[in-house]
């Protein structure tokens, strides 16, 4: 287990068998066990991993979002986070006076799409253009990474 890096299977492991032996399990309700662990640890390491990637500036998230104090209507805010715009590839664009709400909404947004899989990249406007820019003088814009649409400020 160490070799495979199931630290988590291993640190659950001894409960689990014994567990096992005492009420008595199947082989295979161990077995579904131990594997719906390791998965369960693989998919939070990995959410962790793109969290970070996404290089938010703030933590914010849908659940602390006053949807009722915003201007942002129920159905809006209810189709905003159903992220069904990122599967049609759509851009949001949040317009409003300064301290509404607009870049909470975002990085939630930003936030709820981590947690559903998505990788995710925080990028303010300035940037935004600065990478493009940077990417155009070493040729490195283009192929899949200019395809991703994520939320932007
Ligand atoms: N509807 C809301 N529900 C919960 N918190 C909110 C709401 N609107 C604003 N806030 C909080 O108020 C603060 C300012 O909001 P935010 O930074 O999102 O404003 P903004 O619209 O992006 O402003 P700016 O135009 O200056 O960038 C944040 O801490 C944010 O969490
Ligand atoms: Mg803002």
């Amino acid at each position: 287990m160490r070799r495979l890096k199931l630290a988590a299977v291993r640190r659950m492991a001894p409960e689990v068998l014994v567990t096992a032996k005492t009420q008595p399990w199947a082989p295979e309700e161990l077995l579904r066990t131990l594997i719906d662990a390791a998965i369960a640890a693989r998919d939070a390491s990995n959410a962790r991993a793109r969290l970070r990637a996404a290089n938010f500036p703030v933590r914010k998230t849908l659940e602390d979002f006053d949807v009722a104090a915003s201007c942002v209507a129920r159905p809006t805010f209810d189709y905003l986070a159903s992220l069904e715009w990122i599967r049609a590839a759509e851009c949001p664009v949040l317009v409003g006076p300064a301290g509404t709400g607009k870049s909470h909404l975002l990085v939630a947004l930003g936030h709820a799409a981590v947690d559903a899989g998505h990788r995710v990249r925080y990028f303010s406007a300035v940037e935004l253009v600065e990478t493009l820019y940077r990417g155009l003088a070493d040729n490195s814009v283009g192929g899949s990474s200019s395809r991703s649409c994520g939320p932007t400020t």
